[in-house]
């Protein structure tokens, strides 16, 4: 394919960002006086006013509990909501609903896996591998799990650049590991690891893989069964949904193994104080009036995103890190953390003698949104010896005029500490 070509491609899959913009009315708001930049993407996404609306009407037309009653309300909710299982098992290309759970996010989601799993298949001496580049959701469960069971925690390392060190990570594989859990994109150094390649190496031993999907999930056409994981796990409010949604995708095979993690309505089949039955998969792991709007909340969002489509919001947003990088590389105080040869739209960085809180803190007064401080990955902190960064996160809303306005506004930073 020759330039003009690949030219021709990139054309016909690039984004109308003004037009997508008008579907979200947080950015047409001011903050400070000053029109927003939300540049902190990777923290929460903004929604849409599909998504909006379709919660609303929800509470104002359709609004009952599921699963539980025979009236009109009661039907419909349950219809949505069922609904949008069907949308997430579809958008991930799982192969029956069954293998969806909704739970709260993707911490939920991974103290549940780490709590079944760990009920029933994680003994005294056994190994769990995680990465340095975890974020905390996906550290803390695991060594909550180790501390009970006498059980031990083992780390792949990266290296300077932010990428895992592949190597390292068959070096750690023993007949002990019973469980991999890796981060896809890690949301402090921006680095998109080779998770296929991980879980192909796992599964070589027989290991189960749990894939953190929370930064991903909004920049990756994500196929459960083509990635062969075992688990993938989400948030609906990193993917221009609600909060309080998130998924858990379990194959059918081991969820079936799993004990139940919370107990209450919904998840049995029947109940008696001499024993009581458990539900079928996915309710087994769902106790309780569950996140009715959340779900059908995020489904809207699934929906809204294939509209767009993965295809174009790659090629865009690889334009907007690529645009970011080069200006924020000409900043001569400034200094990328995480340089990784591949990496998703997300950029930390320091400035020489200030504070990340500074600069976060001076942006925000010209309606600049980023996130500072260590971005619950204090591991990643502590191996560049660093105790916070200021992280710019793009999505496909972002504009190339609001890099050009963090560039001006870093560089007022920059003065007021000269
Ligand atoms: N984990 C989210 C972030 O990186 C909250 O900002």
């Amino acid at each position: 394919m020759n330039n003009t070509d690949l030219k021709n491609i990139k054309h016909q899959k690039s984004l109308d960002v003004y037009k997508i913009r008008e579907d979200f009315p947080i950015l047409e708001t001011l903050v400070r006086g000053k029109p927003l930049v939300y540049l902190d993407n990777s923290a929460t996404t903004q929604k849409p006013r599909c998504v909006i609306e379709r919660m609303t009407r929800y509470y104002e037309l359709e609004n009952a509990n599921v699963h539980r009653g025979v009236h009109r309300l009661s039907e419909i909710a349950s219809q949505e909501y069922e609904n949008a299982r069907e949308v997430v098992r579809e958008f991930l290309n799982a192969e029956s609903v069954e293998e969806i759970i909704f739970v709260r996010g993707t911490t939920e989601a991974i103290n549940l896996v780490a709590n079944t799993f760990g009920k029933s298949f994680i003994k005294e001496g056994d190994e769990i591998i995680i990465s340095e580049m975890e974020h905390h959701s996906n550290i803390v469960p695991w060594q909550i799990l180790c501390e009970e069971k006498k059980a031990k925690l083992k780390i792949i390392p990266f290296n300077d650049k932010g990428e895992l060190i592949l190597s390292e990570f068959e070096k750690l594989i023993s007949d002990k590991t019973k469980f991999v859990s890796i981060v896809h994109i890690s949301n402090s150094l921006g680095t998109i690891n080779p998770v296929k390649k991980i879980i192909d190496i796992a599964h070589h031993y027989e290991i189960p893989v749990l894939i953190d999907g929370a930064q991903s999930i909004m920049h990756t056409e994500i196929d459960v069964q083509d990635l062969g994981c075992d688990f993938f796990v989400f948030s609906g409010h990193k993917l221009f949904g609600p909060t309080g949604i998130g998924i858990l995708y379990g194959k059918k095979n081991i969820l079936e193994k799993l004990p139940p993690y919370q107990g209450g309505g919904d998840m049995i089949k029947s109940v008696t104080f001499e024993k009581t039955i458990y539900n079928d998969l996915p309710w087994k792991f769902e106790a309780g009036t569950p996140n009715i709007v959340g779900a059908i909340g995020l489904s809207e969002a699934i929906k809204y995103v294939k509209s767009i489509g993965y295809e174009s919001i790659t090629v865009y947003e690889n334009e907007l890190l690529e645009y970011a990088t080069n200006r924020l590389k000409q900043i001569p105080s400034l200094r990328i953390i995480g340089e990784a040869s591949t990496k998703g739209p997300i950029i930390s960085f320091i400035i020489e003698n200030i504070h990340p809180h500074d600069i976060g803190t001076i942006l925000d007064f010209e309606g600049i949104a980023i996130r500072t401080g260590h971005h619950c990955t204090q591991p990643v902190m502590k191996h560049f010896n660093i105790p916070a960064t200021a992280r710019a996160s793009f999505t496909f809303y972002n504009t190339k005029e609001e890099i050009d306005k963090l560039v001006e506004g870093i560089q007022k930073v920059i003065k007021v500490f000269s």
